[in-house]
């Protein structure tokens, strides 16, 4: 019973500590935010993909668990090219997920609950199936509805070579050439992801102005906030010049300090726009940005006090499990946002990529490790070393300053499935690579939630269909039927966790001291008042510094000692 708390502990209470929950001004400066990836967190209608009512169904597991708000990952119609990410209608269900009357109820449950509910918004391209793409086709070169992407003429005597040479984050030329009815080639159109995802002009007042009142549709529904979709590649260089070749080496990241389309000045108007209409509203709204930016200090622009709320914290994400750059990541993080009066919004993992656990449990790099593809040449996987290191970083994640996001089945212990069969593979990565990277559904495939063969409650029993990517045998130890019972779990140590976490005083929002006498290969800190967080990152035991008692442990401790790769709380 190692990690179970010292029983009555003064400051546990059944009182919310501030209350990220529903009513609190400022949530996000100390919520635990649970992203649902609805695709794959339960199906209800037994078609074999996650929806609106199996969501419904297990709202209680996620209040059970302790999270203040569950970001619901796309549920917009979409002809599912990038997996919902290219949105045909901004204001309606995808009938695959649900409705909108059933979204509505949703929302209302969620709050009923306590909770908060933020969903995505997708600005950057819309489907190629979007009614407004369809007019910008049919109306041809020169038409104002063309005006609300990036057409362009190409390049040569017959304009049959791409305006420039920008590249698409899957793979390919970010350009592909539109078609006239009789089936002569005409203008190319821009495409930083798939062809089935145009590229929006953000020089249009047009494109503007729709996305505000998409906004606020969905706040006049109730929902709570926004996670903006590539947040970082709205705004173009005028004249779209090439890509120099370091640009091009670095296609994702916007390493280079004048990038032609990423994380450029033009952004930061558009989203002072959208925090206006956010304040328009008498409870509290929120964004939370996923963006790229070069360094820190550069993400900090995106939460300035008139723009966004938070932004994903994507350098602790992709470091490795080693102390030192994990204390950088950290250091760095609160320090550049801290100056602009913003929380940091830790993660580990989400649906774009590999499962911590599964980084966790490879030979660990110097530098970051983000690509399913870089990943698999770091070395074998041992599954016992990635679960005790991702045990120990939910307690330091969940110990920092500042508002967290759990990716589902996280709680569960799950792995990263990187033996998919390739007739499985769904993510357009997968195609466009030339079937050289594997993408990222093996950190989508469906959670396990009860009994010891697929679909593991997933789908309700006797559905028609199986699940949409087949789940690992090996998950029946995982399923949450199984951990619910079991005190030594990950989801009962995730429950724990989040637990202490709401009622200590110490936790979520505060101050963060350096404990200065660890020595290499350990994080220790304290946040007052009474708490300490100690991380062993080495492989030997570490004797614990005096302390009054233990919240909890990722591993029972030895003797007063803690065991490498593990993690602890501690009252002092
Ligand atoms: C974001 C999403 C990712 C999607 C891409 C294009 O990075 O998280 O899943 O493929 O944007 O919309």
């Amino acid at each position: 019973m190692s990690n179970r708390p010292d029983p009555a502990l003064p400051w546990e209470t059944s009182q919310r500590r501030n209350g990220a929950r529903r009513g609190a001004v400022e949530w996000w400066h100390d919520a635990v935010c649970y992203q649902v990836y609805l695709r794959s967190f339960a199906d209800g209608n037994g078609d074999g993909v996650g929806d609106l009512a199996g969501l419904r169904r297990r709202l209680p597991y996620l209040s059970e668990l302790g999270v203040d708000a569950v970001w619901v990952n796309l549920w917009y119609p979409s002809p599912m090219a990038d997996g919902g990410y290219d949105i045909t209608d901004y204001r309606d269900i995808d009938p695959l997920f649900g409705s909108l009357p059933e979204a509505r109820t949703l929302i209302e449950e969620i709050h009923t609950l306590g909770l908060r509910i933020l969903i995505d918004l997708v600005p950057n391209h819309t489907s190629s199936q979007h009614p407004w793409f369809g007019e910008a086709l049919a109306g041809g070169p020169g038409c104002v509805e063309r005006n609300r992407y990036i057409f362009r003429p190409g390049r040569g005597s017959d304009g049959d070579l791409p305006p420039n040479n920008w590249r698409s984050v899957f793979g390919g030329s970010a350009w592909s050439r539109a078609v006239e009815p009789d089936g002569m080639p005409e203008e190319w159109y821009l495409h930083l992801f798939t062809p089935e995802q145009p590229d929006l002009n953000w020089n249009n007042a047009e494109v503007h102005r729709e996305f505000e009142s998409v906004l606020r549709f969905w706040f006049d529904h109730g929902v709570d906030g926004f996670r903006i979709d590539v947040a970082h590649a709205m705004s173009k260089a005028p004249g779209l010049p090439d890509l120099g070749p370091a640009d091009i080496e670095l296609i994702g990241s916007a390493a280079h300090p004048d990038h032609p389309h990423w994380d450029r000045e033009g952004i930061h108007e558009i989203f002072r726009g959208w925090r206006a209409v956010a304040d328009s509203y008498a409870e509290p709204r929120m964004f939370v940005a996923e963006a790229c930016a070069r360094n820190s200090e550069r993400l900090s622009r995106y939460v300035r006090p008139a723009e966004l709320h938070t932004a994903f914290n994507f350098d602790y994400l992709t470091s490795p499990w080693r102390a030192a750059q994990m204390r950088t990541a950290i250091d760095k993080s609160l320090t550049t946002m801290a100056a602009v009066g913003a929380p940091t919004a830790w993660v580990l993992s989400n649906h774009d990529v590999v499962r911590h656990l599964t980084r966790y449990g490879r030979p660990q790099a110097e530098g970051p490790v983000h690509d399913l593809a870089d990943h698999l040449l770091a070395g074998p996987f041992d599954l016992e070393l990635g679960t005790r290191r991702a045990r120990a970083a939910a307690l330091l994640t969940l110990a920092l300053p500042g508002c967290a996001y759990l990716y589902q089945g996280e709680e569960l212990g799950l792995w990263e499935v990187e033996d998919l069969p390739d007739e499985a593979l769904q993510d357009p990565i997968w195609q466009r690579s030339g079937h050289t990277n594997r993408g990222r559904d093996g950190c989508r495939v469906p959670m396990p939630w009860s009994g010891d063969t697929p679909p593991f409650g997933f789908s309700p029993d006797h559905a028609g269909s199986d699940p949409w990517l087949p789940q690992p045998q090996q998950w029946e130890r995982l399923t949450a039927q199984v951990q619910q019972d079991d005190e030594q779990s990950m989801l009962e140590l995730y429950r724990r966790a989040l637990h202490i976490r709401r009622a200590h005083p110490a936790l979520g929002k505060g101050a963060l001291l350096w404990d200065p006498t660890t020595g290499p290969g350990v994080l220790a800190f304290t946040r007052p008042p009474g708490f300490q967080c100690i991380v062993n990152f080495r492989p030997d035991a570490l004797r614990l510094p005096d302390h009054d008692g233990v919240l909890l442990s990722s591993v029972p401790l030895d003797s007063g000692r803690l065991p490498g790769d593990a993690a602890v709380w501690l009252t002092r």
